[in-house]
């Protein structure tokens, strides 16, 4: 892994910069933006198909978090450095909102906690990753990053637990055909991300 960059007398306050940061940073900013442009699409296939009130506010809430993390994210990564395979992640988003949608809000709260879940630890990683690369946190461009992920990572932990304070548990767990979906979810999710660092 490419070592730290930037200046230590740096301010360590305003956005992050990708254009400052090593390579394997980048890419997984990369995995970032296509994770939080999937994200939105996941609230937007729930709300395409949808029309549980309670359901509807839950995706409402989570879409305008999302949002804001995808603005924030594209603010610090160039086009040229995002997924080309952006239509994809769209596409593959939105299904995994839409398909649950349209079984009903226990397989739609199964979902998200899944989604959310793998998102907690993929950001988890990264910031894992960024103090093990400036451990004495005075990299400023690493610390504002980090800053931001951890941010980041605090709305999808609330995301899950909202999600999985909905599941209603006392009609059973999920079924079998629940439980391989949410199974598909993370290892879809797993998989998404080791093909944006490199396309
Ligand atoms: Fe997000
Ligand atoms: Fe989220």
């Amino acid at each position: 892994m490419a070592g730290p960059v930037g200046s230590a007398s740096s301010p360590r306050s305003g956005p992050a910069d990708a254009s400052v940061l090593p390579a394997r940073l980048v890419s997984d900013l990369r995995t970032d933006h296509a994770g939080e442009t999937g994200a939105v699409m996941i609230y937007r296939g729930i709300l395409a198909i949808t029309r549980n009130p309670a359901v509807r506010r839950f995706a409402q809430a989570h879409l305008a978090t999302e949002a804001a993390h995808l603005a924030a994210i594209e603010l610090l990564l160039a086009p040229r450095h995002r997924s080309r395979l952006l239509l994809l992640w769209r596409a593959a988003g939105w299904l995994t909102g839409a398909l649950p949608a349209g079984v009903g809000p226990r397989a739609v709260y199964a979902t998200i906690e899944a989604v959310e879940t793998f998102v907690d630890h993929h950001y988890t990683e990264q910031i894992e990753s960024i103090d093990r690369i400036d451990p004495g946190r005075a990299q400023a461009p690493l610390q504002a990053l980090r800053a931001q992920l951890h941010s980041f990572r605090a709305d999808e932990i609330d995301h899950r637990d909202d999600a999985a304070s909905r599941f209603d548990r006392h009609a059973g767990p999920p079924s079998r055909l629940l439980g391989l979906w949410v199974w598909a979810v993370g290892a879809g999710s797993r998989g998404a991300v080791k093909i944006c660092r490199w396309v």
